[in-house]
């Protein structure tokens, strides 16, 4: 059996372990969705992770609702980009570009209009804004004629990043998002070729996987789920029909590896007495599968050892130990996230938890 620290092959790319940091929103892009330089460090520092799945990016102003968060749609963008693989890449790392859009999580007041989503629903939470929490705003469902822009926009931002020097690109489709807003019961009420059957809430997600993989490779294109439990008022009335069917065409596409979140019953990081839809998924996603959330070493080997997963990857345990791969290595104790400073725009709290030997020095 594979031990955490073995090599593994993700499509196009051969990762040294399978210690993977999973999409971490950070807000340290400037107001203009541009990369800093700041974040070069950030991921520089991170280097040593099997791979490095980046922040959710913006593929368009419409779908980049975080404040602070950075984009991939403009030619500055793409340049501002190009410093960060080529940092991530002379510490001999990895590291792809995940695609985001928020939907009916985003705010006039950061996109510029009225949020779009599967339909004409109100997230059950606050906005964020750069003046602080707002009200939600009732999404604008997309229309029919508007899927195929929309699919455009998956990618252009997805041959920006190839061309932005990431090593491939992670599809979006967890935690809420647009995509998951299509996905879901709970957010897609419509009546058309898009909603209602499980095969027309994933049309969508297979569009846009299909798509960006016949632009960069299905071996460059890998995607996020989030099948069990609630996220921003995104849920599901029967996750495993639905996340079986996701498996399986996203298996035909040919992608090259999924990755779950799968907060558990007491997950610090919002948990679900939804039970995980792994074991269900597995029989249809034949390629390498990734699982994610509150994963300490030892039930992160446990998985690896029964099969169930190929690699694991880490959110706030990157977030805090930019060695985490050694650290993991030498069951040596971990640096703990700070949420304070989870989403400032400083550089405290984000390029200075120290390594375990700066630690002890
Ligand atoms: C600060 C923060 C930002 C996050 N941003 C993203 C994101 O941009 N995209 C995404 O898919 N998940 C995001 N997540 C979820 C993480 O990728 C991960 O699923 C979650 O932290 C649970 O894993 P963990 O227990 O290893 O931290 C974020 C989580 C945190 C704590």
């Amino acid at each position: 059996m594979p031990t955490l620290f073995d090599p593994l092959k993700l499509g196009a790319l051969t990762v040294p372990n399978r210690v993977i940091m999973a999409p971490l929103t950070r807000a340290r892009a400037t107001r203009e969705y541009v990369p800093t330089p700041l974040m070069a460090v950030y991921y520089a520092q991170r280097a040593s992770a099997g791979l490095i799945t980046s922040e959710a990016i913006g593929i368009s102003r419409q779908g980049n609702g975080f404040p602070y968060a950075p984009g991939l749609w403009s030619a500055e963008q793409v340049e501002a980009w190009k410093s960060i693989t080529k940092a991530v890449h002379a510490e001999r790392g990895r590291i792809i570009a995940q695609l985001g859009h928020t939907g009916r999580a985003g705010h006039s007041a950061v996109i510029g209009e009225q949020p779009v989503s599967s339909s004409a629903t109100l997230a059950p939470v606050d906005a964020w804004t750069y003046d602080g929490p707002k009200p939600s705003e009732m999404a604008r469902p997309l229309a029919v004629v508007e899927m195929p822009g929309l699919v455009a926009d998956y990618v252009h931002a997805a041959r920006n990043a190839i061309s932005a020097g990431f090593d491939g690109v992670q599809i979006h489709a967890a935690n809420g998002m647009l995509l998951d807003q299509f996905l879901r019961n709970k957010s897609n009420l419509r009546t058309d070729e898009y909603g209602g059957s499980v095969e027309n809430r994933i049309r969508l997600l297979r569009e846009v996987t299909h798509a960006v993989a016949d632009a960069v490779g299905a071996d460059r294109t890998s995607v996020r789920l989030s099948p069990n439990g609630e996220t921003w008022g995104v849920d599901d009335s029967d996750p495993t029909p639905l996340f079986t069917a996701a498996a399986k065409m996203l298996n035909d596409i040919g992608i090259a590896f999924l990755e779950l979140r799968e907060p558990a019953p007491g997950d610090a990081f919002g948990g679900t007495d939804v039970p995980r839809q792994s074991p269900m998924m597995r029989p249809y996603f034949k390629g390498p599968l990734i699982l994610n959330s509150d994963y300490d070493l030892v039930r992160a080997q446990a998985d690896l050892d029964s099969g169930l997963a190929d690699a694991i990857s880490f959110g706030r345990q990157f977030l805090a130990n930019p060695d985490l791969v050694q650290r993991l290595q030498n069951n040596a104790p971990l640096n703990q996230a700070q949420r304070e400073t989870f989403y400032t725009q400083e550089a405290q709290g984000y390029t200075d938890y120290p390594t375990l030997a700066k630690a002890v020095a």
